[in-house]
């Protein structure tokens, strides 16, 4: 008898060994690649043509970009370059029939018919396995800067975003936030690690990067910005990297928070699309609900509205999810947020997705999922409630 997830196992590995770089075009800096290349390869891969991935995170020495388009991974640029739905031009997939739908097109303007890449796209491998993909990527800027700023409360925080929307638009490529409790954990956790802000105590923390064509230009606008912003009172503190080892400990910081809290001990997580100026309330609420049964940690993309709330406890304690669970879903459903921002489903929120979509909506994908995948073979049990999920 052959499992399904033998078979999805067959398919994952063919996938993986799928990692060669098929064409690049140094003129409209479009990538074609197998769906197995690792994030990382690709990134230096376009270093060295003088080009970047609109797409970084911390999991890139692992993941592999057929996943990235898949789960359509949100990242720590999207800010400046959006998600993939904006930047993949084109994409092979294999259907649950053993077709091969080839849409590897590379194309910025296509309207012939339905753009069914996008369906491949987000759908975590639901309704086709994605083989290769084509995607547009931006020339690298010489200059990068980065700040790390301390904010003494979340109005400043949601103020500066707005601020820096304003005043640095064309230059800003990332605006990252977590609280204190986040940076204890990560100093906790990790012995080479210290805060750059150690002279008091900050409630909060930016990491703000640009990238510009002219170091001079964007080093003044950043020193600027930073200097009104002190003068505004929306930053209590801030530090410029020097050099790049300085802006990779910036990184580091931001970048640690998931793997110290994995260290930490039990972790809940929740990644959640909140209108800004409502985010952090609900860790304020979550952490008057929890007292001293567990720690409250808020970080994120907050240049996208992303928040992850995660939860961290010595040990797993059904006390614990019976405070957090529907709360922080009926809470995120009420302000129309996402309960998945960048993370996906998968098998654990499948059931939660009514949270965040209407039941008409979630029928019409059921019926697609139907359509493309009859017998549920692909990636069964995700994504889809259990009761429309064969
Ligand atoms: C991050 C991952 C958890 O933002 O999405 O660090
Ligand atoms: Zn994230």
């Amino acid at each position: 008898m052959i499992f399904f997830a033998d078979l999805i196992h067959q398919v994952i590995v063919n996938v993986s060994s799928m990692n060669n770089i098929i064409s690049f075009d140094k003129v409209s800096g479009i990538l074609v690649c197998e769906a197995g290349c690792i994030l990382e390869n690709l990134i230096s891969f376009l270093d060295n043509q003088g080009f970047i991935m609109p797409l970084d995170l911390g999991a890139k020495g692992s993941c592999q970009i057929g996943g990235n388009v898949s789960t359509n991974a949100g990242g720590l640029r999207l800010v400046r370059y959006g998600s993939l739905h904006e930047n993949v031009l084109g994409l092979e997939a294999v259907l649950a029939n053993g077709d091969v739908l080839d849409m590897l097109g590379t194309l910025r303007k296509d309207n012939t018919g339905y753009d069914l890449k996008h369906l491949f796209i987000g759908s975590e491998g639901s309704l086709g396995i994605v083989t290769k993909v084509s995607i547009l990527t931006p020339p690298k800027l010489s200059s990068v800067n980065i700040a790390f700023l301390a904010c003494n409360d979340y109005s400043s925080c949601q103020k500066l975003l707005m601020e820096a929307k304003r005043k640095l638009g064309e230059i800003l490529s990332a605006f990252e936030f977590l609280d204190t409790e986040a940076m204890n954990l990560v100093l906790h956790q990790f012995d080479g690690v210290r805060n750059p802000l150690p002279a008091s105590m900050h409630n909060f923390y930016i990491l703000i990067e640009t990238t510009g064509s002219d170091e001079s230009y964007n080093r003044e606008k950043l020193e600027a910005f930073l200097l009104s912003s002190m003068e505004d009172g929306l930053i209590s503190d801030g530090v410029l990297a020097q050099d790049i080892n300085q802006a990779s400990s910036f990184w580091r910081i931001r970048e640690g928070v998931p793997e110290a809290l994995m260290k930490a001990g039990a972790v809940y997580k929740y990644d959640l699309s909140l209108p800004v100026e409502k985010m952090y309330d609900l860790v304020d609420d979550m952490r008057i609900r929890l007292g001293d049964m567990a720690k409250v940690v808020g970080y994120g993309h907050l240049g996208d509205g992303n928040l992850h709330l995660n939860v961290s406890a010595p040990e797993y304690d059904d006390k614990i999810l019976e405070q957090i669970e529907p709360y922080v879903y009926e809470w995120t459903s009420k302000h129309r947020g996402s309960i998945s921002a960048e993370h996906g489903l998968g098998l654990m929120k499948a059931n939660k997705i009514y949270y965040s979509k209407s039941a008409e909506t979630v029928q019409t994908m059921a019926s697609i999922k139907k359509l493309l995948d009859p017998n549920g073979i692909l990636n069964p049990y995700k994504v889809l409630p259990h009761s429309l999920n064969s």
